[in-house]
């Protein structure tokens, strides 16, 4: 899919007061620090249309922007920054949940995960309560560009292995750098492909 314009819209801490619209929704979440707004910026093509640091708990609000004029991306905060005060934490938790939870016009979560990690219990736990809540979701393994092919495959395969011993089948992965643009076609057509199927079910 190419990219002809991606503008912000709005910024919000509450699922209700977001945009009403009848576009497709893609939102990225992933613990705080894993590089959501940095791969919104690289598909977008744009440096700094969202806000990235590197430290984390940089993004606070429910982010929408809008592409091409036909669907929306929403960056949102990161969950489990332990350093965060817990007033702070819960607050993020309840808007990141309000969102996943109430959002009706959501299509797809892409769920980020850092490749250089092993599987971390607060991102299982997070792919079990999209699961029992019948959330769609994909998975989005971030900073490639720091690992070599050989260690970068051996914790993918890792990964699949322990999500298979939670599921029995898994959703589309993808492997993504930020720094380096790779997976962005990838993550852009399967975006785009959602987006066709949708448009051509309305249209029958
Ligand atoms: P919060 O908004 O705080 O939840 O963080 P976030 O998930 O939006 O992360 P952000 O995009 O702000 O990136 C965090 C740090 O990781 C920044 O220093 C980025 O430069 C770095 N980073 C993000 N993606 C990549 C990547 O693909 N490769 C490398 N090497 N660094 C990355
Ligand atoms: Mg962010």
């Amino acid at each position: 899919m190419e990219i002809k314009s991606a503008e912000y819209v709005v910024s919000n801490t509450e699922v209700y007061k977001c945009p009403k619209h009848t576009l497709t929704e893609y939102a990225f979440i992933g613990r705080s620090n894993v590089g959501k707004s940095s791969l919104i910026n690289m598909l977008m093509g744009k440096k700094d249309l969202a806000k990235t640091s590197s430290k984390p708990g940089k993004t606070i609000l429910i982010n929408h922007f809008l592409v091409n004029r036909n669907w929306f991306l929403v960056d949102l905060p990161g969950y489990g920054y332990a350093k965060m005060n817990k007033s702070g934490l819960a607050k993020l938790e309840k808007m990141v949940k309000g969102y996943v939870l109430n959002r009706d016009c959501l299509t797809n979560l892409f769920v980020l995960i850092d490749s250089r990690l092993e599987p971390q219990s607060i991102d299982l736990g997070f792919f079990e309560f999209l699961g029992v809540n019948g959330i769609p979701f994909s998975i989005v393994f971030t900073k490639a560009d720091k690992l070599n092919d050989a260690q970068l495959h051996k914790n993918i395969t890792q990964y699949r292995e322990k999500l298979f011993e939670q599921w029995d089948e898994l959703p589309p992965i993808f492997v993504t750098s930020a720094e380096k643009g790779i997976g962005r076609d990838d993550v852009l057509n399967y975006i785009e492909s959602i987006n066709n199927n949708i448009a051509n079910s309305e249209s029958k």
